[in-house]
């Protein structure tokens, strides 16, 4: 019987190194991918206002920094594309030398171990903003697959070694599945933005990948925040599509459904810790409100505890150098071998 005196819960917290051994959850950097915004021009490598630390890259620039995310151990990036020029059908997107395209290149000339995941999306190279095509004003589902499609094909053709459909578009995984086996590309794998809620969590990001829409929301095709059994059903029909990896987005105010997933799916689980989540700490620690750094590593801590296999995080090079640095705060094994 577990009662009190004969038990006492706070025996195993006594001493750090008890602490450590009895800690169920920990960071690794091999869990992180690091999301990279690429631009066109020369020498541009400009802060993104509401999320310091994170810069827009042009290709020149771009090659320094991946060098960096190698050599902090950081195993991944997901690259979004700022287009010279946005259209109605976002033709940027699918073609074979736009920015996304030939950031590939760049990235896997420097660091050819890297794993490159590119976003598969529209809006940031649509005039409109949204993820899919406009027919009456509405956003139309199924002449939108194929240019999503094209898209994932071009980013494999470049060199992507894994594409990450977020457009939220009913049947894209399957037709990404369907042109990329259509030419070869069998071994490459899916991650789809699976559970992707409307969210007022992504203002930052909109403003880091010029995307907002340009009338209306993205209620119409990104879920209900107040939902999650249709979270589920999102997450069934694209494995039932050929996802390999599923993703809940975004991750901090959802880990009631990162954890649901994890207990009804036995895929790998992604979860993307977005932009607001980001900038609101920032913002915080700026004002000396928070601790950053304490809370960052609480929070990514979280994150896995609820179920996340794999998380994108903008603080995935802060995360490094901490884990690095600080082997401590919450002694994190396994990254000791770990050097710059
Ligand atoms: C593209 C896309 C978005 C994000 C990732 N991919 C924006 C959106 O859906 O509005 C958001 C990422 C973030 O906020 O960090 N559709």
């Amino acid at each position: 019987m577990a009662n009190f005196p004969q038990t006492r819960l706070r025996r195993l917290r006594e001493s750090p190194t008890l602490r450590k051994m009895a800690q169920e959850t920990r960071l690794s950097i091999n869990d992180f991918i690091y999301p990279l915004f690429v631009t066109h021009g020369r020498d541009v490598r400009e802060e993104i206002e509401p999320m310091p630390g994170c810069y827009q890259f042009s290709l020149d620039k771009l090659s320094a920094e991946a060098a960096l995310i190698a050599e902090l151990g950081i195993p991944g990036v997901l690259l979004f594309g700022i287009p010279a020029r946005k259209d109605p059908l976002g033709s940027e997107a699918y073609d074979p030398h736009g920015i996304v395209q030939e950031a590939i290149g760049v990235i896997k000339q420097v660091a050819p171990q890297l794993l490159v995941v590119t976003d598969v999306c529209l809006c940031e190279y649509t005039d409109h903003g949204h993820c899919g095509v406009i027919k009456d004003g509405k956003i139309d589902n199924d002449p939108s697959l194929e240019l999503l499609a094209q898209s994932a094909l071009s980013h494999t053709e470049a060199g992507a070694d894994m594409v990450a459909p977020s457009a939220m578009m009913d049947g894209q995984v399957r037709a990404i599945r369907q042109i990329l086996d259509a030419h070869s590309f069998q071994n490459t794998p899916i991650m789809a933005y699976a559970a992707k809620y409307a969210s007022s969590f992504y203002g930052p990001f909109r403003v880091a990948a010029e995307s907002t829409p340009q009338f209306g929301d993205r209620r119409s095709y990104q879920l209900d925040p107040a939902s999650l059994r249709q979270a589920m059903r999102e997450i069934e029909l694209d494995i039932d599509e050929g996802a390999d990896i599923v993703m809940v987005k975004p991750a901090l105010a959802y880990l009631d459904v990162l954890s649901k997933a994890r207990e009804s799916f036995n895929l790998p689980l992604a979860a993307y810790n977005v932009s607001g989540e980001y900038s609101m700490v920032k913002a915080a620690a700026q004002k000396g409100w928070i601790d950053g750094q304490r809370i960052t590593i609480e929070i990514l801590t979280a994150i896995k505890r609820a179920g996340a296999d794999i998380v994108i995080s903008y603080h995935a090079k802060e995360v490094a150098q901490m884990l690095l640095k600080e082997e401590g705060i919450y002694g994190q094994a396994g990254v000791t071998s770990l050097r710059i």
